[in-house]
């Protein structure tokens, strides 16, 4: 297990993005290109954190606030040293940004067979609503589609 006192949360930065991009070609069996990484840097609706222990980036996560809802579009965390809270941590300051900024619920796509996500996101308050079949283009896997209703009334569960 990791101290993770010293994980920061960073809005993303330009400088963030090389090792976020060697990071996602680990992590995401349909990388996002550099552009995309790109693209969160002045997005008008997103919130894209970059998470760094001692100075080094080790995780990602963004959010795209469309009207009411809070659309998670990625998270990823290093993959020797997942398993030590990165990921929840960056989704909980994910929930917190969209909660502040008024979003009232939130959904995400994730892969039929990520099972170590899923219950990730069912642990924040998430439940599966629908599956989406051969949905990812690279394997065709199915999506299972989650959402979190009433974020405004959410509150980060007690470990
Ligand atoms: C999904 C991911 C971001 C989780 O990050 P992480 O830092 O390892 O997650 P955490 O350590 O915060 O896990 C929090 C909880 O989620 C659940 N969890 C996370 N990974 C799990 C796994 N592989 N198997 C089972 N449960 C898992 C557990 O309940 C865990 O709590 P615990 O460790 O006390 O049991 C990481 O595995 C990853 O980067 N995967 C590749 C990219 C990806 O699949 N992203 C999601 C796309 S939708």
């Amino acid at each position: 297990m990791h101290d993770l006192k010293t994980l920061r949360l960073e809005r993303l930065r330009e400088e963030h993005i090389p090792a976020i991009l060697q990071i996602e070609k680990v992590a995401n069996g349909a990388p996002w290109s550099e552009r995309s990484f790109r693209n969160e840097l002045s997005h008008p609706h997103g919130v894209f954190f970059t998470a760094l222990l001692e100075g080094k980036v080790v995780g990602y996560g963004g959010v795209w606030l469309l009207v009411d809802e809070a659309h998670i579009t990625t998270v990823a965390v290093e993959e020797t040293l997942r398993r030590n809270g990165i990921g929840r941590r960056i989704m909980l300051d994910l929930l917190k940004a969209a909660k502040e900024r008024g979003m009232t619920c939130s959904t995400l796509e994730v892969r039929a067979g990520n099972v170590g996500a899923i219950k990730l996101y069912e642990g924040l308050g998430y439940a599966v609503t629908a599956t989406r079949k051969g949905y990812y283009p690279d394997n065709k896997e199915d999506a299972v589609v989650m959402w979190m209703y009433e974020l405004d009334k959410w509150e980060p569960p007690i470990r």
